[in-house]
């Protein structure tokens, strides 16, 4: 057998062998076989150095060719083989995307009903045209009371079971806030009026029994304009109550009370009716507190730089705790703060059910409840 018929046969076999590889790795074999440092192509070169001047000029070229074709025809194949594992690849990964998102580790997690029911109330009053403003929940004496018109003999200051903290070298102590109306100065102080926004957040208070934990939500409203008189603070209270709690009307009845900060200041009491357990809101002859109100006292106003000769307006506070177990039917205050999965499982929300005023406040449309 001629040389030349050896060169042929190498490459048929080798041309033979790539072709019919059937994926990467039986390629890459093929690939080691000949051109690699042991490889039956490399071996052809290595001969080269031995050869007599006139031999080398004469083979040299033929086992380039060779080297170069077995190249060329290797990526080839390694482009076709690519291409055919990435097609088998999207066929094999392909997802139904109109399969129910159930027993999703992701899915697990719950939304804890004050947050849900936080997001409803901002989603309700930002639709009025509301702001959501917020303050330190570490915050001081002066905002937690004396801008409140709560001076320090005041027996409203005992009342709150502050929780105060170590007074600091000048003698001033922080407290955690007992409610959300020092963010009533806050955010009057740093803008202009109008204004119209309200104030979730946590309250903290040293008392805990059936109905009051030491640490508790409250969300604040106020409205002050020119003209705001009562009847705007009645009338957004009704609307804000019958959108939460989903139903077509709600009676109030504002029952006079006393706070320093408000004057005339107003129990917030909501129509009800008990059926059994069952507490069902917005008829019946019964009255459920839900919080305070009042118009704001011109001492508030003057604290916060706001022009009491020119704007009033009003501003209440309300439990959202309260309204949360009213609404979902959580018959324990405690338990929204044991952080049991199991609780947060049977009273939590999806959070892809994002509140919102067209879809629907407490639509659970996926969470299978
Ligand atoms: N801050 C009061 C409370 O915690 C509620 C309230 C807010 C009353 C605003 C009147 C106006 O009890």
């Amino acid at each position: 057998m001629s040389a030349e018929q050896n060169l042929d046969e190498l490459e048929t076999q080798l041309m033979q062998q790539i072709s019919t590889a059937p994926d990467a790795p039986a390629l890459e074999a093929v690939r080691v076989a000949s051109l690699g440092k042991k490889g039956s192509v490399s071996a052809l070169l290595k001969t080269l150095g031995g050869m007599s001047a006139e031999e080398r000029q004469v083979k040299g070229p033929a086992f380039n060719v060779l080297r170069d074709q077995i190249t060329k025809a290797i990526a080839a194949k390694k482009s076709e083989l690519d291409i055919a594992a990435l097609n088998a690849r999207l066929v094999d990964e392909k997802q139904d995307m109109t399969l129910p998102l159930l027993d999703d580790p992701l899915l697990e997690g719950r939304l804890h009903p004050v947050s849900q029911v936080m997001e409803e109330i901002s989603a309700i009053f930002a639709d009025m045209g509301f702001d959501v403003a917020e303050g330190p929940d570490m915050e001081s004496e002066f905002y937690n009371f004396t801008a409140l018109n709560i001076p320090e003999a005041h027996p409203a200051r005992q009342m709150h079971d502050t929780f105060y903290f170590e007074p600091d070298e000048n003698g001033e102590r922080l407290l955690l806030r007992t409610h959300t109306s020092p963010v009533q100065v806050r955010t009057m102080e740093n803008g202009e009026p109008p204004f119209r926004f309200i104030a979730p957040g946590r309250t903290y208070r040293c008392d805990s029994d059936q109905t009051h934990t030491p640490m508790f939500h409250q969300v604040e409203g106020l409205v002050v304009d020119e003209t705001t008189h009562m009847g705007h603070l009645k009338h957004t209270l009704e609307a804000f109550l019958a959108a939460f709690f989903e139903v077509d009307d709600m009676s109030l009845r504002l029952r006079p009370s006393y706070f320093p900060f408000t004057e005339p200041s107003m129990e917030i009491d909501m129509q009800c009716r008990r059926d059994g357990n069952q507490l069902i809101v917005g008829e019946g002859d019964d009255w459920m507190e839900i919080g305070g109100s009042g118009m704001i006292n011109p001492e508030v106003l003057r604290h916060a730089g706001v022009d009491a000769t020119k704007y009033q307006g009003f501003a209440f506070g309300m439990g959202i705790d309260r309204l949360a177990m009213l609404k979902y039917g959580a018959p324990d205050l405690r338990a929204f703060f044991e952080s049991d999965v199991r609780w947060l499982k049977h009273y939590g929300f999806m959070p892809i059910d994002v509140p919102g005023l067209a879809a629907g406040l407490s639509n659970k449309s996926l969470s299978g409840k």
